[in-house]
């Protein structure tokens, strides 16, 4: 896609992080946006901030957990807004698990995939028809994540069970509306070239009380960019991150390159990657990926 100009970008976990500078940009661009998050506070005061920087935006309260939220916004979207070509498959949460795998709360299992896989099969089963019947070039993208997709972090088990999970679902919905010569396009955006300073370290802020996480359960103690960023000094690594406005202007370049990987990547997360597929072909020992 090379024009933006009116085209509706529907954005869930639109209120925060990747999400919030993605209606920012793709605004900037002369785009309508709908964004879409759990976190009404949130969502009202970045649809108020779209607002004022004279962007045609509207919110939705959606919960992605749910196919009837999406299928609400896919509503919005086609039968109030007069469809959408952009699709962001964006909300994620990471439940902070810490510890022993064994010993994780089901809760934590239960809210990561919730969000981080039923959320993208809610989204794309929501919008996939409603694009491809408009007939028109448009694109889904999912915001998948190198940790599950490319590089197993031993410490964050059920996050990147969820990313490497929707990585597969990403790859296949891509494959098969290509064979299909279908107008959409499918996307797996990748927030970086680093780690991403957004909301996603204190997601706690919109856990459901169902999922609560019980008591005793071991905590990272890391609710916040600025907490990692203590942690890896600690370790004796400087942890680098990334704005998300900048992930932003890297996910439109990608869609008018028209990539599916929209993946920036530093030279520490290349290696890992090689040094992964390596141990995979040679059946050879897994390397421990760390941080940084
Ligand atoms: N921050 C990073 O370094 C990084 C790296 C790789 C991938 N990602 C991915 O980027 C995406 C966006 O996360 P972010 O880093 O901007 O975090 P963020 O917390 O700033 O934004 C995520 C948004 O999703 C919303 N959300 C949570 N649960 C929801 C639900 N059930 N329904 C609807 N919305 C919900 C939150 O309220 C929040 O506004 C996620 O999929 C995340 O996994 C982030």
């Amino acid at each position: 896609m090379q024009d933006f100009t009116d085209k509706l970008a529907v954005i869930t976990g639109g209120a925060s992080g990747v999400g919030r500078s993605l209606a920012f940009a793709l605004g900037a661009e002369g785009a309508r946006v709908l964004i879409a998050d759990v976190d009404e506070a949130g969502l009202k005061a970045t649809e108020a901030a779209l607002i004022e920087r004279n962007i045609d935006a509207r919110s939705q309260h959606c919960d992605v957990s749910t196919q009837d939220s999406l299928n609400a916004l896919a509503a919005t979207a086609f039968d109030e807004l007069g469809g959408a070509h952009l699709v962001f498959a964006n909300a994620g949460i990471s439940a902070g698990e810490a510890g022993n795998l064994w010993e994780f709360s089901p809760h934590d299992w239960q809210w990561t995939f919730n969000v981080n896989f039923w959320g993208v099969i809610h989204s794309i089963n929501a919008f996939m028809p409603r694009l491809a019947g408009q007939g028109e070039d448009s694109h889904l993208v999912v915001t998948g994540s190198g940790n599950g997709a490319f590089i197993v972090y031993p410490d964050q088990p059920v996050y990147t069970a969820t990313k490497a999970a929707i990585q597969a679902v990403t790859e296949a919905l891509h494959i098969q509306t290509r064979n299909q010569q279908s107008p959409v396009q499918v996307h797996a955006l990748f927030p970086g070239p680093h780690i991403v300073e957004t909301g996603i370290f204190d997601s706690d802020r919109v856990r459901p009380d169902e999922f609560s996480k019980p008591e005793g359960t071991p905590e990272t103690g890391i609710n916040s960019a600025e907490d990692l960023r203590k942690v890896m000094e600690f370790m004796g690594h400087k942890l680098v991150t990334t704005h998300p406005d900048e992930v932003a202007q890297t996910a439109i370049q990608g869609l008018r390159d028209n990539q599916f990987w929209i993946a920036p990547m530093n030279p520490g997360t290349q290696e890992k990657i090689r040094a992964r597929f390596d141990s995979i072909l040679n059946r050879s020992e897994l390397p421990i990926p760390t941080l940084g």
